[in-house]
């Protein structure tokens, strides 16, 4: 039998990170047109929790989606790529990723899995599942910010870099750019890169994804507004604002905010603003880009990365892409 493995958990957000370094992105995103809010606040305990709701619901069908092209390729990506370390960015509760690792284990090929995510209690909890079933696997979790950290991912080995959730579309098309070329300088040549991506498709489904019956993402999504309070010490009248999801067909994603119901003023102490807001106003929370293979590929050559297969369902696509010299 082989024994199970501690997990090693290293902390690289500072304890303030929620409130301390998001100040400033508070004050420039709540001064701009449309206001924003910086979406790395819809995963506190409770946003996470909601999270993982969202992705059983039935309008919300990307996680099935990749859950099917992960299961049909993934001892396909264990023969391709030989890697020994899979890292995974954003990983939440790696629910998904037991399916590429457990192809990973049966090939007897698995060494290090190195899950990312700013969630602290969520990836424990997971680091602690993956330790049980995966004896011998060394799980070196990493509570830190993937649009900072890349630098600290482990070095050595062959690695593949796991992306999934269409999280790379929750990112501003210049953020993604800087995103994936740092994400290749923390790479060797010949390392690898899974990135799972949303398709441009109907605008209806894409709704209903986003705007589920039961209310669900709703809840996540004004959740945000709670943590700006807990957080910062504001006095947000969430029950006075609605969420509204909508189609953005220029820039081709979902733009998701919330809107104030009547109009109120909202004083943020921690970040020194006090806000007007008129009945009807919008702050975006989020973004949520749908993407094309042809702009896949062309982004991912920019940024040293060459597509070694796109699998896709026509919903989804996951992509397996390979760090260029
Ligand atoms: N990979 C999972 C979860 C996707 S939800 C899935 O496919 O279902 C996005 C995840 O990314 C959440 O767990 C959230 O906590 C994490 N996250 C969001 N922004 C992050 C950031 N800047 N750095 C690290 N993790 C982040
Ligand atoms: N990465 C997920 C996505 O873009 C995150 C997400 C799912 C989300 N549902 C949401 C973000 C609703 C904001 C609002 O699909």
């Amino acid at each position: 039998m082989t024994a199970i493995r501690t997990p090693v958990v290293s902390v690289l957000l500072d304890p303030d990170w929620a409130s301390g370094s998001l100040v400033e992105d508070v004050r420039r995103g709540l001064a701009s047109h449309p206001r924003t809010l910086p979406p790395k606040w819809l995963y506190d305990d409770r946003g996470s929790d909601l999270f993982t709701e969202i992705t059983h619901l039935v309008e919300y069908y990307p996680t099935e989606s990749e859950r099917a092209l992960i299961g049909a390729h993934a001892e396909e990506i264990v023969t391709i790529t030989g890697a020994d370390t899979v890292v995974e960015l954003g990983s939440g509760t790696s629910d998904k990723t037991r399916t590429l690792l457990d192809a990973f284990d049966r090939a007897g090929a698995l060494q290090r899995f190195v899950p990312v995510d700013v969630s602290e209690a969520t990836l424990r909890t997971a680091a602690d599942d993956l330790s049980v079933r995966y004896p011998g696997l060394q799980v070196e979790a990493i509570v830190g910010d993937f649009t900072l950290h890349l630098g600290h991912l482990p070095t050595g080995g062959r690695k593949i870099v796991a992306f999934l959730g269409g999280t790379i579309g929750n990112l501003y098309v210049e953020e993604r750019a800087a995103f994936l070329g740092a994400l290749a300088d923390s790479l060797e040549v010949g390392d690898w890169l899974l990135l799972g991506t949303d398709l441009v498709k109907s605008s209806d489904r894409l709704i209903a994804a986003y705007n589920d019956a039961r209310g669900i993402t709703a809840d996540f999504v004004l959740n945000s507004l709670h943590v700006v309070n807990r957080e910062l010490g504001a006095d947000f009248d969430v029950d006075a604002f609605s969420y509204v999801p909508f189609w953005d067909p220029h820039m081709e994603r979902m733009d998701l905010r919330v809107r104030a119901e009547m109009p109120q003023r909202v004083t943020i102490p921690g970040a020194d603003v006090v806000l007007d807001l008129a009945s009807g106003e919008e702050i975006r929370v989020e973004i949520s880009t749908k993407f094309r293979p042809d702009g896949l590929r062309t982004e991912l050559a920019a940024a040293g990365f060459a597509v070694d297969h796109l699998w896709s369902d026509g919903d989804f696509a996951l992509t397996l892409a390979r760090r260029t010299a």
